[in-house]
């Protein structure tokens, strides 16, 4: 059965609790990997957490996701929107990818528009703060067929 799931987090997710609440909610990343894995539970899925500031090592943990995953959540933060080294990256790890947003980039500056992800994932959610990765947890599910 496919259900394992690694949620990765990019630069300045680890910031959440001091990062504007309005945008991205009050909760820390701990708070929210806390509500997420209870989502996966509710699934049927096991989900491991990763955040680096580091592109690098961003990297590195894609490029052996698929030693320990089946599909990947992705956070990338502001790397989402211009690390053509992530991508390519997420194409090397050959797993189903869902991308997810704290908060609704398509509204806020035009340079959030663009992801350089986008097209490589199964689907995107936006804007709904932390129930988003519930979402993604459902999209990655069906995609896994578990
Ligand atoms: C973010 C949106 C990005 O534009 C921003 O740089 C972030 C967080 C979000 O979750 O809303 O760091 O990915």
């Amino acid at each position: 059965m496919k259900n394992r799931v690694d949620v990765l987090h990019g630069v300045n997710l680890d910031q959440l609790g001091r990062r504007d609440p309005n945008v991205y909610g009050g909760g820390t990343l701990s708070e929210l990997q806390t509500r997420v894995k209870g989502f996966a539970g509710e699934l049927g899925l096991e989900t491991t957490f990763w955040q680096t500031n580091h592109e690098g090592e961003y990297c590195e943990s894609l490029h052996i996701a698929s030693e320990r995953a089946d599909g990947l959540i992705l956070n990338p933060g502001a790397w989402t929107h211009y690390s053509y080294a992530i991508r390519d990256a997420l194409e090397v790890s050959g797993l189903p990818a869902v991308e997810v947003h704290l908060s609704e980039v398509d509204s806020r500056e035009d340079w959030r528009r663009k992801s350089v992800i986008g097209d490589l994932c199964v689907g995107r959610v936006q804007g709904k703060g932390v129930e988003g990765y519930r979402e993604a947890l459902e999209l990655l599910k069906a995609q896994l067929g578990s």
